[in-house]
Order: C-alpha cells, then sequence, then structure tokens
C-alpha cells in the first residue's frame, strides 16, 4: 500500500463570492496535492465551505433571501472559480450537508457526555466578523475589532462552554514535542503564548441571537457554535462516525496537514486540537499558516473597492489556461510570508519565468534539433546520469521535494526556475549553434539532448503549478504525459524522432495585454 497523504483547505464563508485571497490558499494546497500525487496514489484533498452562523444570516436577510438561497448562490461560485483555476480536489463540502450536521451533533454530545462541555452564563464582546468572542485586551484603544474595525457587541447569554483550559497543557506539550506540527515554525512561540491565558469557550449561541446554525440535540433553545460545526468538516467529509467511523476515515486520519491562513491558525492549533483530544483521535501531523495577499500592498476589502476575482485576472489577460496564475499567486510569498498581487508584477513574473525562460528554451532546442538533425536524437547523444546537467537536475528534484515537505512552495518553484536558469546558461556556454558550424556533430546533438533532457524534468517538477504547460511540454518532447516522479530519472528520451518543424509550438505566449481597469467586480 502506498504512503497516504490527507490534505485540507479552510472551508471557506459563502457570504460573498470568491477573491484571489481565497484563491491564494487553494492554490497553494492544490499544488501541494499535485506534488503529492507524483509520489503516490493514495493522495486526497478536501475544500470546502463553510455555511452557517450569523454573518450567512445577516446578510441574506439584507438581500431578501433565505440563507439556504444565499449559500447555493455563492457555493455556485465557489465552485466554479476552482474550476477555473482547476483545483483538483477529490471532495468539496459544504457545513448544510445533512451528513455533516448529523455528524456534529453527534460530535457535541459526545464533548458533553465526556465532561467537557458545561452550561453556564455568560457577558462578552462578540464580533459577527470573527465569528467569535473577543477579549477586551485585543481590541483597539477605541474598543473595535482589530480585524474589522467594527464596535464588538455585548451579548449577555446562557450558553455551554468548552473545557479548553483543562487541554492547555496537552496541547502545549504536543506542540514541543511535534516540531512540524505548526508550520512555519515561527509561529510556534506565538501560539504558545496564546495557550497560556486560554480559558474555555463558549460554543454555542442562543436561537434568539443565531438561529442559521446547527441545533444542540435535546436543547432547542442553543445553536452550535460555528468554529465546532466548522472545524469538525475535517473529519465528518470523510466518513468520521462516533460509532461506525468509514473505512476511508480509518484510511486517511490523521490529516497530513491543513492549510489555512494565518488569522485561524488559534482555532486550527489550539480548538481543534482540545477537541480532537477529546474525542480520543490524533491530532494533524502539520497545520501549514499560508500569510495574506495584499493588492498593490494594500489589505483587499469592500470598502477599498479593490477586491479581485480570479475569474476578472483569466479574463482581462485573456487567459484560457489558469497556468500563469497559478504559478503567479503559488510563488507570490515565501512560505509564511505575506505576498502581494500586482499587474505588472503578475505580467513581468510570468514572462520572464513561463515564457522567456522556459518556453523559449524548448523552442530554440527543439528549432535546433530539426535544423541540424532532422528533429532525431542518435544514440550518441544520450548522456548518463553522470553528466554535468544530470547532476543539476537531480539536485533541483531533491531540493524541490524537501521543500514541499515543509510547505516551502514559492521556494521549490524558485529552484525550478534557477535549474532553468542554469540549463539556459549552459546553452549558452556550450553555443550548439556554433559547435554545428564547426562540425562537431556529435557534441552539439549532446548539449541538444542534455537540454531537452532537462525541459523533461522541468515539465514534470513544475507540473504541480502549471498543469496544462507541463503537459505540453511532454508532448512536445514526444513522451508520455505521465507526471509520476518514478519518471524523473536521467535519460527518459530515448534514440529517434521527436519532432519536425511545423509541431513545434510555444508552450507559453507572453501576457502583454493591458490589463482591464475594471476588472475589481467582487
Ligand atoms: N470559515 C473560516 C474557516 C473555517 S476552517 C474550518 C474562514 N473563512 S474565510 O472565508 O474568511 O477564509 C477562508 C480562508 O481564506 C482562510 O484560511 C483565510 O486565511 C484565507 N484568506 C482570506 N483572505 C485572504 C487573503 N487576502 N489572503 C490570503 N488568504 C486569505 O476563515
Amino acid at each position: 500500500m502506498q504512503e497516504k497523504f490527507y490534505l485540507t483547505t479552510a472551508i471557506d464563508y459563502v457570504n460573498g463570492a470568491p477573491h484571489i485571497g481565497h484563491a491564494y490558499e487553494k492554490i497553494l494546497a492544490d499544488v501541494i496535492i499535485r506534488h503529492k500525487r507524483q509520489l503516490t496514489d493514495n493522495a486526497y484533498m478536501l475544500t470546502g465551505t463553510d455555511e452557517h452562523g450569523i454573518k450567512i444570516q445577516k446578510t441574506a436577510a439584507q438581500k431578501g433571501m433565505t440563507p439556504q438561497e444565499l449559500c447555493d448562490e455563492n457555493f455556485a461560485k465557489f465552485e466554479q472559480a476552482w474550476k477555473e483555476l482547476e483545483i483538483s480536489y477529490d471532495q468539496i463540502i459544504r457545513t448544510t450537508d445533512e451528513k455533516h450536521k448529523k455528524v456534529v451533533k453527534q460530535i457535541f454530545k459526545k464533548l458533553y457526555e465526556n465532561g467537557d462541555i458545561y452550561k453556564n452564563s455568560y457577558t462578552g464582546l462578540y464580533c459577527a466578523g470573527c465569528e467569535t468572542f473577543l477579549n477586551p485586551k485585543d481590541l483597539t484603544q477605541d474598543g473595535l475589532c482589530p480585524v474589522h474595525m467594527k464596535k464588538p457587541e455585548e451579548v449577555k447569554e446562557e450558553n455551554y462552554f468548552f473545557r479548553l483550559s483543562k487541554y492547555k497543557e496537552k496541547i502545549a506539550d504536543y506542540i514541543k514535542s511535534h516540531p512540524d506540527f505548526i508550520q512555519p515554525s515561527v509561529r510556534v512561540n506565538e501560539i504558545l503564548n496564546q495557550l497560556e491565558s486560554i480559558e474555555d469557550i463558549s460554543v454555542s449561541r442562543t436561537k434568539a441571537s443565531v438561529q442559521w446554525g446547527i441545533g444542540v440535540e435535546g436543547d432547542d433553545t442553543q445553536t452550535i457554535y460555528v468554529w465546532i460545526d466548522a472545524l469538525s468538516n475535517y473529519i465528518t467529509a470523510i466518513g468520521y462516525d462516533i460509532d461506525n467511523p468509514s473505512e476511508q476515515f480509518k484510511n486517511l486520519w490523521p490529516c497530513n496537514v491543513h492549510v489555512i491562513g494565518k488569522d485561524i491558525i488559534k482555532f486550527h492549533s489550539i480548538y481543534w486540537s482540545a477537541i480532537l483530544m477529546s474525542l480520543g483521535l490524533d491530532l494533524a501531523n502539520s497545520i501549514f499558516a499560508h500569510g495574506w495577499i495584499t493588492i498593490d500592498q494594500s489589505k483587499m476589502s469592500k470598502s477599498l473597492g479593490n477586491v479581485i476575482a480570479p475569474h476578472d485576472v483569466l479574463q482581462a489577460f485573456k487567459l484560457e489556461k489558469p497556468d500563469a496564475f497559478r504559478y503567479y499567486m503559488a510563488s507570490a510569498a515565501l512560505s509564511g510570508k505575506d505576498g502581494n498581487y500586482s499587474d505588472e508584477d503578475f505580467k513581468e513574473k510570468v514572462n520572464a519565468d513561463l515564457a522567456n525562460n522556459i518556453g523559449n528554451l524548448l523552442n530554440r532546442t527543439l528549432n535546433m534539433l530539426v535544423k541540424y538533425f532532422d528533429g532525431e536524437i542518435k544514440s550518441e547523444f544520450i548522456s548518463d546520469k553522470n553528466s554535468k546537467i544530470a547532476v543539476l537536475a537531480e539536485n533541483a528534484k531533491k531540493q524541490v521535494i524537501e521543500h514541499f515537505n515543509h510547505f516551502e512552495i514559492a521556494e521549490a518553484s524558485n529552484v525550478i526556475v534557477a535549474f532553468a536558469d542554469a540549463v539556459n546558461k549552459y546553452v549558452t556556454d556550450n553555443a550548439p549553434w556554433t559547435l554545428a558550424k564547426e562540425g562537431k556533430m556529435i557534441e552539439c546533438g549532446q548539449v541538444l539532448y542534455n537540454t531537452l533532457e532537462a525541459m523533461r524534468y522541468i515539465a514534470i517538477l513544475i507540473h504541480p503549478y502549471c498543469p496544462n504547460i507541463s503537459a505540453d511540454i511532454l508532448l512536445q518532447l514526444n513522451e508520455d504525459v505521465n507526471f509520476k516522479y518514478d519518471k524523473l530519472t536521467w535519460g527518459n528520451i530515448k534514440e529517434g524522432k521527436i519532432t519536425e518543424k511545423d509541431k513545434i509550438k510555444p508552450v507559453f505566449l507572453r501576457l502583454d495585454s493591458e490589463f482591464a481597469t475594471d476588472k475589481k467586480k467582487v
């Protein structure tokens, strides 16, 4: 049995349409899962939408819709966006799915029976934007929520509470003894600090204040707090059930990585860990917290009118395939750091890396192969794994795998581009056109072979980012479209004719269109 890899993303709120911040996360996650699928057949990606809570309830009311209608309308937009970006999830869960709702009720009941949930009366400051109670010390000087810049509502209610404080030490021990649990590791101290002051949390709201949610079994006055509902998706989706967990659950759990944004790391590393501990389930192997995407260096916000939908970028640049956008987003920030989207930067980066560096190299080399050898590789051209370029290629492969093991997606793409740079330099330094002029045909053919074999490596390495460009390169090389790493050994291109003049096509065209100014539609 091949090693399994189970990846989840955060589930998005459906009170609006997807923007490129949501897309950033789904692209990172998709790049990781596609890479893992190159190594194992047992890789599974879950994404989804978070559909309950006061925000949906309020937005639906403002729009004169039922909450379910609003969820359905926006869910369709998320689904469409992920299709356009070729996010290859295996499953998309909605927290309004009946199966999910049933198991969340069971989970709540189980936590109650374990003595970890109790009823208490509470007065707190609730931010509807965060769907959480805020600690007065975390507010701005003017008493506003620091994320939404809105005054939280003072709420006095009788609620159920979860004994989070009971798990404080156990979670701290787990974090300390599992260095891969929170990634990047620079976030570990922040979480350990938060743990020190953690208190029990309210895990239900009265029906009077929040109707749109999963009810507590046996108590019709209460609605289950959205975060218990939302976090549970990671297990309900794959068939967790208190009495009878599915085979799929047994195969996939514990999850290998929860890919989430840095803003919700506390919910995943502390709340979710405590819930899993109470249920007697293993904790995830890793939580990877990515940074945030800004637009032209500003935070994306409806009030600034700078929210961009991924579809609008593809449309404005007349891109039929999402490869360039995927590549740019996945390379936009080093692991865990914030990144920025700008039209100029996008154009420059993809023109430099995909059109010039990779695309031109392939094009020039295939054209030389046609010009000097009628598109044919001869056996004397084939080099072995000790040739200089073969060693560089193997090194690039190792580094890419290593970066992926630490969720360093941009870092891995930098390795691929640096390898392409090195191959370009190799071609310039060895000038196959001069070798041909001097009649040194075997040497010339060897340089072309090394370059084409390197291109094959690049095609496979870049597959998770650019699935279509990757397939096109392999087709141009007359190779099977197979992205598995077991194909990634030197010397796969064999002797024989691989191309002819009119088969050679650019795999990526430069982006030269002027970006439309009316793209901000979300
Ligand atoms: N519903 C919760 C998550 C529950 S997970 C059990 C939520 N939803 S969200 O729609 O607000 O955000 C979904 C994901 O998108 C989060 O991981 C969040 O960090 C990410 N992003 C939202 N805006 C973003 C950017 N501008 N940039 C990068 N990621 C961003 O939180």
